[in-house]
């Protein structure tokens, strides 16, 4: 595991966009798993500065979204589709049938979570998959429970992940209950994982996912596994991994 701590958060996004970027220069064709929420969004914005200077070009890079809200509309600001052509996809030359993002309002959600995977299959192994870090341990929307699952799956969101998302929202009652996620099997099948966390409310999850016991009630743990994690901190996240 390679930890890299930042004393700035422009210095973090620089470092993140620059492994994204980097891959890409080196391997156009690149398959990137990406991530929502709030720790991203700086990474992605420097991601746009290199592609605006020309130092970065993704027409031939293939994407796929980590998650998506049941029943939320395509449109609405708060879908990851929303998040992801706002943040990125709007401002580079991804040509969009490359960027997969599962489809939560599909009419079979079971059926939608086994097209995603057929989509993964085919694309074969993700190159880089960027990863957040949710305050109980989740990854995507793994939550911590007494089993995890390895493809995409329907997943019922816990109270705790849908109140901290509720600041995006008007009220509590307004955050999906339920979302499509990649599974734990697809994301420890990528070649190298980019897991980014930010802030003193994460510190104590983190260290406890890097060096506490590996256990599904903590899903970032099994990332210990991982034989290529590249881990970008904030001081505060860091502060307990000193
Ligand atoms: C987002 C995702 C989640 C977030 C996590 C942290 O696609 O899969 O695991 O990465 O909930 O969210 P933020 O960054 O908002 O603290």
């Amino acid at each position: 595991m390679n930890l890299l701590t930042f004393d700035s958060h422009q210095k973090l996004h620089e470092s993140g966009a620059g492994i994204i970027t980097g891959l890409v220069q080196t391997n156009p064709r690149a398959i990137l798993g990406l991530a929502t929420g709030g720790t991203p969004v700086g990474i992605y914005q420097e991601i746009v500065k290199s592609f605006q200077q020309g130092i970065v070009r993704f027409q031939d890079t293939t994407t796929f979204n980590l998650d998506e809200y049941v029943g939320l509309p395509e449109q609405h600001e708060q879908s990851y589709r929303s998040y992801m052509n706002t943040h990125l996809f709007d401002f580079i030359d991804l040509p969009r049938s490359q960027a997969h993002i599962p489809d939560g309002n599909a009419p079979d959600l079971v059926a939608e979570c086994q097209s995603y995977d057929r989509l993964l299959d085919q694309a074969g192994q993700i190159d880089l998959q960027v990863l957040g870090l949710g305050h109980n341990g989740h990854i995507g929307f793994n939550e911590p429970d007494h089993a995890l699952i390895s493809g995409t799956h329907i997943v019922e969101l816990r109270e705790e992940t849908r109140q901290a998302n509720a600041r995006y929202f008007g009220s509590l009652g307004e955050v999906p209950t339920h979302a499509l996620t990649m599974g734990v099997g697809t994301i420890l099948k990528a070649k190298m994982i980019l897991l980014i966390v930010k802030g003193q409310d994460k510190a104590e999850i983190i260290h406890r996912a890097l060096t506490g016991p590996i256990t599904t009630d903590c899903p970032a743990s099994l990332l210990q596994t991982h034989p290529h994690l590249v881990v970008l901190l904030d001081s505060e996240a860091g502060s307990l991994l000193q």
